[in-house]
């Protein structure tokens, strides 16, 4: 049987080259062998998100985003969090379930305290409701990065406990870490991430990703100095984009010497726009076309609502409700 596999996605801005080497390309790539169930967790951003405008806004533009990046709602199950709201009621009866010792380990609650952020229930709780998002969808697989592995296993160690107690209700999941996470750089060379400021667009303003590729930080070496490819952030990203062939060119041309890091960045920039240019004109379609987002999003909802009713009428039976 095809494994089913489910990724949440916080709605929190523009997506980056990061996210999507990081994390979309693997879940897309997931259609064609599992059993896909993707939504947008709008209810987990409300943890930090507390403007409706915005959150209703960010909410769209996920939706608009991974369609045109490939989430196919013919192949998947693609929705958004709050449309299944047997979640809410299954992460309160898993709560019961959460030793207080279990959650208060929480890394990211933890890094989140650390920075500063002022804690409030939910960004506590938060991981009952990734959990009841796992557990609800008998998902057998879940796709992260390693900043949600400890999540996963709450998720794991939870559905243990529970049909431990109660009789076997739920599917035990398991995080799904590739081997080998390739770590997207920056235009400052650190880790591509929102928080430090170094992204590249997916989708933004042509004149945004221009400025963002032509300012990625490299040596001082003059053009007909040769270079290396190897420690060069533009050569990394470069590699994302271009065939075998044409990045052994270009390495070759670094290392020859007569190249200036203007030329491999605007040979960059050509090859990423170009890369991005059907999910871009995927994503003005769409954007132009509200209707069919909005029956994607339906179609979705009804199929995992269907699967939730389902799980839940065995939950609230298991507990005595
Ligand atoms: P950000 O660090 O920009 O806030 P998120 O934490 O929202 O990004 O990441 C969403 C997904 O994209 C996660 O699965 C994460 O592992 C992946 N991801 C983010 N940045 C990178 C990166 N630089 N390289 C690889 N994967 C990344
Ligand atoms: N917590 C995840 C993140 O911030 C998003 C998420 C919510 C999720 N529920 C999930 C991911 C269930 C996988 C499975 O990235």
């Amino acid at each position: 049987m095809k494994k089913r596999i489910l990724s949440g996605i916080q709605p929190s801005g523009q997506l980056h080259i990061g996210n999507y080497f990081g994390m979309i390309q693997r879940m897309v790539a997931y259609q064609e062998r599992g059993e896909l169930f993707c939504f947008i967790a709008n209810l987990h951003a409300l943890t930090t998100l507390q403007d409706a405008q915005q959150l209703r806004h960010l909410t769209r533009e996920a939706a608009l985003d991974l369609l045109a990046l490939g989430v196919d709602p013919e192949k998947s199950c693609f929705w958004v969090q709050s449309d299944v709201p047997e979640v809410t009621e299954l992460a309160w009866i898993l709560s019961c379930q959460a030793p207080m010792g279990m959650m208060e380990k929480a890394h990211s609650y933890k890094d989140k305290m650390a920075k500063g952020l002022k804690p409030n229930l939910g960004l506590f709780s938060y991981p009952m409701l990734m959990a009841a998002d796992i557990l609800t969808c008998r998902t057998d697989l879940v796709p992260v990065g390693k900043d949600q592995k400890q999540h996963v296993e709450m998720a794991r160690d939870i559905a243990i406990k529970f049909n431990h107690a109660y009789g076997e209700v739920f599917t035990v999941p398991e995080p799904e870490i590739p081997e080998e996470v390739a770590t997207i750089p920056g235009t400052d060379g650190q880790k591509m991430s929102k928080s430090y400021g170094n992204t590249i667009p997916i989708f933004g303003d042509a004149k945004v990703i221009q400025k963002a590729v032509m300012g990625i930080v490299t040596d001082s070496k003059a053009v007909e100095e040769p270079k290396d490819p190897d420690t060069c952030t533009v050569f990394q990203l470069y590699k994302l984009f271009a065939d075998p062939t044409e990045q052994s060119a270009l390495a070759e041309r670094y290392r020859k010497g007569g190249l200036g890091y203007g030329e491999a960045k605007k040979m960059l920039l050509e090859k990423m726009t170009a890369y991005f240019e059907p999910f871009r004109q995927k994503r003005v379609h769409l954007a132009a076309h509200p209707d069919e987002v909005e029956r994607a999003l339906g179609k979705g909802a009804e199929k995992a609502r269907q699967v939730a009713l389902e799980t839940m009428a065995q939950a609230r039976k298991a507990v005595g409700i």
